[in-house]
Order: C-alpha cells, then structure tokens, then sequence
C-alpha cells in the first residue's frame, strides 16, 4: 500500500469518527427527587447533587467536540411543584450559574437560556441574562439550559406571533407558513435541532420538551439517575447512538449507498 492511500483511509476513518459524533446533545436530566429519597434525604439534596453531573456532562460535551449541550433543568409542569421546592431550585440556580460563571470562560463555553423567562423572578432573570451577555463571544462548546420551558408553549407562541405578524400586516395573509419560517420563530431558533436526546432515571416519555425539534432525533434512555451520572454514562450513550442507522425515510441501502 502506498503512502498516499494509508493516509486517506486514515483521514476517511476519521471523518467517519467525525460523523457519529452528535452536533447537538440534549439531556432530560430526571432522576434527582428518587436519588435523594433513597437515601433518605430531602429533595433538594438531589437537585443539589445533580450539579455536579451537570458539570461532568459539559466537559465531556467539551471535550468530545459536541458542539451543543443543552439540558431541560426546570419544565412549564415543574411551576406545579411545591413553593418550597421550587425557591430551593431557583436558589440553587442562581448559585450554579454564579459558582461555574468563570469555569465558562476558562473554557470558552457560550451560554444560553430557553424558556418563558416572564415566570421567573426579576432575580434570576438577571443573572441569567448577566451570564449570557458575559460568554456571548465565546466560540466553543454552547451550552443551552431549558428552564420554564415547555414544546407546546414553544410551539403556540411561534404560531401566535405569525398570527401578530399578519395583523400588523408584516406578512399578508395568504403567504403560508414553511417549516424553514416556523423554525426561526421557536425560541430555539439557531440552535440545531438534537441529533441526541438522552433521559437519565428510567422514565421513557418526553414530558412536553422539545416537541418540534425532536422529530428525528434518537432517544436514549438510562436507568442511572441524574445525581449518579458521570462521564461514563455519556460516553455509553454515544457509542449506542456511533451504532444508529439514521435513515430520514429512506432505505438502509440507499443510506450505505448499495445499488
Ligand atoms: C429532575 O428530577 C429535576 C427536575 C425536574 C427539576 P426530579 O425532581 O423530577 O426527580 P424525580 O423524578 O422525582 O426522581
Ligand atoms: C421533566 O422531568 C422535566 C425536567 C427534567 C426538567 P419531570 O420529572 O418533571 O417529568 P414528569 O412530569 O415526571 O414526566
Ligand atoms: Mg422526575
């Protein structure tokens, strides 16, 4: 074998180790209420435990060349959890994004937030937006947190502010709606839709997230909770999805290119 032919299998073997890893990772991070229950802790020990996998799952988003991390941290359904419960989260954010806010920069982390921030307190709102504006020009891994979010209420507001547009004759009402102008009036816009969505603590539903953008997404689901899940767990998540045949609809010939 020649010299030229070794080093283009390399650089094809390469590319094809390329290609199976996901541009966009998305977690349901579940689990954390069980965790502590287990060990006869109060709830908000798990949630508090759970940073720390938050933590592992962005280095290893980093470090593997995954180009978005995002994680459902807080539902539209968790505003029915109780009062208490939900202040020691919200503290317990705000605390997060403070403590890790230089750990961003260090590692050229942009961060962004998805949900209806009008439910939040003016307190986190702030420091959400602090964080944002602060790791704005940062070039690597982005990190997407999902908070007071829910698909539907993602979807409807799209559709109410195409309904707000032809009624500020911004679009005349014959113009039909496409998938590409939808897209862009998600709060999601410019984010890739995931390649990945991993749930963690053995529940196997979607619990109202991304429901657009999941349409061709693969699922995979792990009975580790979310306070127990280190790199090793991600690592097995991505060699199950290195694994998937993603057909879009065609055949698996057509996809491996026979005939
Ligand atoms: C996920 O863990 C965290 C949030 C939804 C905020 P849970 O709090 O749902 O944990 P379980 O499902 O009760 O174990
Ligand atoms: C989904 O978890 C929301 C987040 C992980 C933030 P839940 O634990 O609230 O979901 P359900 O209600 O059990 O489906
Ligand atoms: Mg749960």
């Amino acid at each position: 074998m020649g010299r030229g032919q070794k080093k283009r299998i390399k650089t094809e073997e390469l590319t094809d180790k390329m290609d199976k890893i996901p541009k966009h990772v998305s977690i349901i991070m579940d689990g954390n209420g069980r965790w502590a229950k287990n060990r006869g802790l109060e709830r908000l020990a798990g949630h508090k435990a759970g940073v720390e996998s938050v933590r592992a799952a962005t280095e290893f988003a980093a470090e593997n060349g995954i180009g978005y991390l995002s994680l459902f941290a807080f539902s539209e359904e968790n505003w029915n959890r109780p009062q208490s419960e939900i202040a020691g989260l919200m503290e317990l954010m705000i605390d997060a994004i403070m403590k890790e806010s230089s750990t961003l920069m260090d590692n050229n982390i942009k961060f962004e937030a998805v949900g209806d921030m009008s439910r939040l307190s003016s307190n986190v709102r702030e420091k959400i937006r602090e964080i944002e504006k602060k790791t704005a020009e940062n070039s690597g891994l982005v990190l997407v947190v999902f908070l007071s979010y829910s698909g539907k209420w993602d979807i409807i507001q799209a559709v109410n502010r195409v309904v707000q547009q032809v009624a500020n004759k911004e679009r005349s009402a014959d113009q039909s709606v496409t998938v590409e102008c939808f897209d862009k009036l998600l709060n999601t816009s410019g984010i890739p839709d995931p390649d990945l969505l991993i749930r963690t603590s053995g529940e196997q539903r979607i619990s109202n997230f991304l429901l657009w953008q999941c349409a061709y997404t693969e699922f995979y689901f792990t009975d580790v909770l979310w306070p127990d899940f280190r790199k090793n767990d991600f690592r097995k998540a991505l060699d199950t999805y290195a694994e998937r045949e993603r057909r879009y609809g065609k055949t698996g010939d057509q996809i491996n290119k026979i005939n």
